[in-house]
């Protein structure tokens, strides 16, 4: 007899800047489910790569690279921290450097063959809300819902562009737009677990809609879905 879930597993997948986090971030506070935010565990290795001289088109030495990585997130106070072999990277892996390696590094087989497993281990149980590119088609091709969010270029740049001024990097709004539109398409095109909205995920445009108003709808497929399986348990 098969196990007892604690909760279902959602999937949300989309381009850089739809919105993704901070919606993963508050459904899973609602819900009170684990949000695994699949981008930061690309981040932090990329972070980690970034610190060593590998050679990018040496894939034996890329996959004996990851046969010893261990990337974990941890909720601290309500705040996810990020580690990669044992080190905390979380104030490193949002930077403008840090974004371009990791669209690199992520399209790597044995990169994400090595993620692919922590994610799924992260999510067997349910209960988590986990986002990334690949969510809904790869790591959990049958999730119990799945979302693909999106917005139109600009409204995703300029989210990113307020993003990093908060931090206080110097960019512009022009190349911040750019560079999401250049890695998004880098996500779309790889060869491998490429960015793709997945043929039974409920489309969603954040682009004119309110952050709550996207987490609202989204909470209602949930308790819908949820209200579901118990009726047939
Ligand atoms: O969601 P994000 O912008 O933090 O993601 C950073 C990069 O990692 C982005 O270029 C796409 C990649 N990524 C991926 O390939 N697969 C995932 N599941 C999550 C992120």
């Amino acid at each position: 007899m098969s196990q007892k879930k604690r909760g279902l597993v959602i999937a949300i997948d989309g381009p850089s800047g739809a919105g993704k986090s901070t919606i993963a971030h508050l459904l899973a506070k609602r819900l009170g489910y684990l949000q695994i935010d699949t981008g930061a565990m690309y981040r932090a290795v990329a972070v980690l790569i970034s610190r060593t001289a590998l050679d990018l088109a040496d894939l034996d030495a890329v996959q004996r690279f990851c046969a010893d990585l261990n990337v974990r997130l941890e909720t601290v106070a309500g705040c996810q921290k990020v580690f990669a072999n044992g080190q905390e990277v979380t104030s490193q892996i949002r930077t403008a450097e840090v974004s371009v390696m990791t669209s690199r590094i992520s399209a790597l087989k044995p990169v994400r063959d090595a993620l692919l497993l922590a994610q799924r281990e992260m999510g067997r149980d349910g209960g988590v809300v986990l986002e990334g590119r690949d969510i809904g088609t790869v790591v959990f091709p049958d999730a119990d819902l799945k979302f693909f969010l999106t917005a139109s270029p600009e409204v995703r740049g300029k989210r990113r562009y307020d993003e990093m001024i908060a931090r206080g990097e110097q960019v512009t709004l022009r190349e911040t737009i750019e560079a999401a539109v250049q890695r998004d398409a880098q996500d779309t095109q790889r060869d491998i677990a490429p960015l793709k909205q997945a043929d039974d995920a409920i489309a969603i445009d954040s682009s004119d809609i309110g952050i709550e108003d996207v987490v609202d709808r989204m909470e209602a497929f949930v308790r819908e879905k949820t209200a579901q399986r118990e009726s047939y348990s």
